[in-house]
Formats: structure tokens, sequence, C-alpha cells
């Protein structure tokens, strides 16, 4: 299957079809969604909560992603690749934005970057990496990122003023040279409205049915954790498309009763043998 490039993502947007996107985070999980035909694998910082058990995005380093970036890269041969850049690694000046985006493709193997938030210093941030020559996604609406100062995982521009503000991020991020954006967590209506100004493809998440594509995080939308412990970390605009989670429990209470009883391995599971006179001369 040749590889989905920019050009791809371009014609399917300007065909009116639908773009899906899904997070990865390693080898067999780049395996899964890439045989999928999923048209965009993001390695997001979402990795830091579903697979680091951390209680936001906040805490993983850029190092850590270009780990993950490189563990998904091996297993896709199809999809195209975005990497996120992590909080702390592109905020205080354009060059270090570009420095930790280069190092994203050039180590971790990605074909863009993804970065949060759509203030000016942000979309110098993204002109900077375009400049260079590196493909940016933005991302506005909830940015995850800064739940510190949102104080929550809590929707965005559900008021008119807000609405106008993700609007004008949008816009800017466009011109800066963004080649698509993802609207997360906004009123399906305004994710319409901004879907309509732009002319670069809307992946939605949380953000209603009318965006150019559809993103979902992969532990959530295959209920890989099910167990009533972790059931938080399941947002309510997640689709769960299987109950993964259960089946994982059941096959290793299965292994554990098996070992337990001493069912497994039996002969079956047992195929080195050594032949009786070795064995005598064993003792
Ligand atoms: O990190 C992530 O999973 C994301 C998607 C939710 C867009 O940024
Ligand atoms: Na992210």
């Amino acid at each position: 299957p040749s590889r989905v490039t920019l050009r791809t993502i371009r014609k399917k947007y300007e065909s009116g079809e639908p773009l899906s996107m899904v997070t990865a985070y390693d080898y067999p999980s780049a395996v899964h969604v890439d045989a999928a035909g999923i048209d965009i694998l993001l390695v997001g910082d979402s990795v830091a909560m579903v697979v680091h058990g951390h209680d936001t995005t906040l805490p993983i380093s850029l190092d850590d992603m270009i780990a993950h970036c490189k563990a998904a890269a091996r297993g896709a041969r199809r999809a195209f690749l975005v990497g996120d850049l992590p909080f702390g690694c592109y905020e205080t000046d354009p060059r270090d934005a570009v420095r930790s985006a280069v190092r994203v493709l050039k180590e971790g193997g990605m074909d863009a970057v993804k970065l949060e938030g759509g203030s000016p210093a942000r979309v110098e941030a993204a002109r900077a990496i375009v400049e260079t020559g590196v493909a940016v996604m933005g991302h506005v609406g909830l940015t995850p990122q800064s739940v510190s100062v949102i104080g929550g995982f809590r929707p965005q521009a559900q008021v008119a003023d807000e609405a106008l503000r993700v609007l004008d991020q949008a816009m800017a991020l466009q011109a800066a040279g963004c080649f698509a954006l993802v609207l997360e967590c906004i009123p399906g209506p305004i994710a319409a409205a901004i879907t309509r100004c732009l002319t670069i493809p809307t992946i939605g998440i949380g953000a209603g049915g009318q965006c150019s594509g559809q993103v979902l995080v992969y532990h959530d939308l295959l209920g890989m954790m099910s167990h009533p412990h972790h059931a938080k970390v399941t947002p309510k605009f997640c689709k769960q498309y299987a109950r993964v989670g259960d089946i994982i429990g059941e096959a290793l209470q299965a292994y554990r009763r098996d070992v337990e009883e001493r069912a497994f391995p039996g002969p079956r599971f047992s195929p080195y043998s050594i032949s009786e006179p070795e064995v005598r001369s064993l003792a």
C-alpha cells in the first residue's frame, strides 16, 4: 500500500472524504492502526496518561516522546505519522520549537509534528517550524497541556466570545502554514463553522460530526481500560468499539487458573524432549 502523504490528505479533504486519525504509542499499536487503513497515526502526548498512568499529559519528556515515536514508526508502513510536541519543549522560543520538531522528525521518524494552542507565540512557533521544512498540525479548543490554567479537562468555546477566539486562533494557525488542525471538546456547531471558514482540514475529537475528520485515543476506542478502577479515563465523547480490557482480563485469569491447576503447559505445550537413556545417564 502506498504511503499517505500530505498530498493524499489534501486530496481527500478537497473531495470531501473524511480523514481518520488514531493514536498509537508503540510497535504493536502502530501495526494495528496501520493495518486498519487509518490515514493518520498520532503519537500523542496522551501516552503520558494512557500508557504511563499520569493524570495529565504534562509530565512526558521530549526524549520519552521520541522513544514512543521510534517504536510506532517501526510498525507503520502506510499511515501519515504525526508526533506531539510535549509540554515544555516549544513554548519559550521559536528556536526551541524548531529544535524539538527537528528531533521528532530526525530521531522519531515522524512525518509531521503537532503543537497545542493558538496564541501569537504559538503561531510564531508553528510558522518557524514550517519554515524549517517540518509540517505542523495545530490543536485548539481544549488543549490538555493548558489544564493548569483551564482548571481541568473541560469543554471550550461554549460562549460566543470564546468561540470567536478559537476561530481566530484557527485562522492564525492556518495562515502560519499548518496543514490541519485538531479541534478538541468544542460544540459541534462551532467546530462546523470553523471547518467552513478554513481551507485546511479539521480533525475533531468531542467536536461533533462536521469536521473534516475524526481522531480518538487508541486505548479509549478499544475499551482497553474497562476495569472499574480506571473507567475515569474514557471520556464521554469516546465511542468504545470494543472492550479489549475485558478480553485481556479474561485471558490473564484463565492463564492464572491453568498455572494454579497445573493445566498449563501440559504435554501440548511441552515440546522439548530428551531420550530415556539420556535421562538415565544423568542419574
Ligand atoms: O495526545 C493526543 O491523544 C491528542 C489527540 C486527542 C488529538 O492530542
Ligand atoms: Na496530545
